[in-house]
């Protein structure tokens, strides 16, 4: 199978969410075998990283900063890597947790580490305070050659 791959840099503003989920339809939707649910999750992964960028990253007093994101997909694996240069994650094994919100808006469950985990075969987090956040997973899609 022929090696793809997309990168983008997006301002953080919530617009950039529903773009990024079409880019990424985009780059997936000629693989052999992949299935429309395959897609759709790694769109809901997708989404919840670059979520969590628009609206924690770049918090008010921080510079307005880009989303970066870069898919690769070579022998039907999907490599994705969703990062920005924001404040980082202060606690980041308690961010990870399922149900824990950093944020103090009532409207955030704290699930989205735990949806990209579990959409996703692999998720590698890495932060550094006042350096950003990355965010690689992994997926096999359709047959898989
Ligand atoms: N890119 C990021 N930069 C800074 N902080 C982040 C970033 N991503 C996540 N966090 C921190 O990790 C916490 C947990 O993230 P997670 O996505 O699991 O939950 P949430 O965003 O609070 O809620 P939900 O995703 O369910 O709406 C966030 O509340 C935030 O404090
Ligand atoms: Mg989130």
């Amino acid at each position: 199978m022929e090696t793809n791959r997309l990168y983008a840099e997006l301002p953080a503003i919530s617009v950039n969410e529903a773009v990024s989920r079409v880019m990424i339809s985009g780059l997936l939707m000629n693989i052999r075998g992949v299935t429309m649910g395959e897609i759709e999750e790694v769109k809901v992964a997708l989404s919840e990283a670059v979520t969590n960028i628009i609206l924690h990253a770049y918090p008010e007093g921080y510079p307005a900063g880009k989303i970066y994101i870069k898919g690769v997909v070579e022998g039907g694996r999907l490599t994705l890597k969703i990062w920005d240069k924001g404040c980082g994650i202060a606690n980041l094994s308690q961010a990870m947790e399922p149900m824990f919100s950093g944020s103090g808006s009532q409207e955030r469950t704290g699930m989205g580490f735990t949806v990209m985990q579990s959409f996703m075969d692999s998720l590698d987090v890495r932060t550094e305070k006042g350096k950003g956040t990355s965010v690689v997973m992994t997926k096999k899609l359709g047959i898989g050659t």
